[in-house]
């Protein structure tokens, strides 16, 4: 198993493990390491994906001066391997939002959260990130998303998540291979607020969107993000009126 290490931003690494037995076409499990004063991972990755992702970050900084683990949801891929994080980080503190916070880490991770309000920012020292409660979005009652504002990059988490093996940043249609994953996994916990929240990500004017699974993404994000906004209040209409 290995884990590719990429630039997508000045200072964010993006750590790209692709595991080809998943889904029809395989699927890449990817974390985010933003490199500050104090060294932020957003997502941890599942437990049998450390050693390759841990070397992945050691290449870029010595692990043990990771200060944040971040992370959208609790699932495997965005959390399973948080012990082992927090064991190999003695300085690490892990950070979600005041839900997620309640509902799990409180009770389960090995040390004391740091619960952010929605909107709050974090100073790394040199870079800034903005915790975004996102509830449902893409799946889970704590999901939330991080937006880095030095760089303008927005980690979306599951949003446009495709399959196969795309290359680390891409300028081109991420839209489509999005809506044809939606189609083969059913991930998103479509909600009356899906469009909105995602209208609500856009108005950041992201630069870069770093994808959780598939490429991330840099050029114009408005379009993008509004397609997708688009995408799902069809999808949710269609499901409402086939309902009624
Ligand atoms: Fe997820
Ligand atoms: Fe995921």
């Amino acid at each position: 198993m290995e884990t590719r290490v990429d630039e997508i931003a000045e200072r964010i690494y993006r750590l790209s493990t692709f595991l080809p037995a998943v889904g029809p076409k395989g699927l890449t499990f990817n974390q985010f390491l933003v490199d500050a004063d104090e060294p932020l991972l957003f997502h941890c990755g599942q437990r049998s994906l450390f050693p390759a992702v841990s070397q992945a970050v050691a290449s870029v900084i010595d692990v043990r001066r990771l200060r944040w683990i971040a992370f959208s949801h609790i699932e495997a891929d965005e959390c399973g391997s948080l012990g082992e994080w927090l064991a190999a980080a003695p300085e690490a503190t892990v950070t979600h939002g005041a839900i997620g916070c309640a509902i799990w880490l409180n009770d389960q991770a090995p040390r004391p959260p740091r619960a952010l309000a929605n909107d709050e920012v974090l100073d790394l020292g040199g870079r800034r990130v903005r915790r975004l409660d996102t509830p449902h979005v893409p799946h889970c009652w704590d999901a939330g998303l991080l937006f880095e504002e030095t760089t303008g990059t927005l980690f979306t988490s599951d949003l446009f998540t495709h399959a196969g093996d795309p290359k680390a940043l891409t300028n081109g249609d991420i839209v489509g291979p999005a809506m044809a994953a939606e189609g083969s996994f059913g991930y998103t916990a479509l909600t009356p607020a899906t469009g909105a929240t995602i209208r609500r990500l856009a108005r950041l004017q992201p630069r870069t969107l770093a994808v959780m699974h598939g490429s991330s993404f840099a050029g114009d994000t408005a379009p993008v993000l509004e397609s997708l906004a688009v995408f799902y209040d069809d999808l949710l209409a269609k499901g409402t009126a086939a309902r009624g």
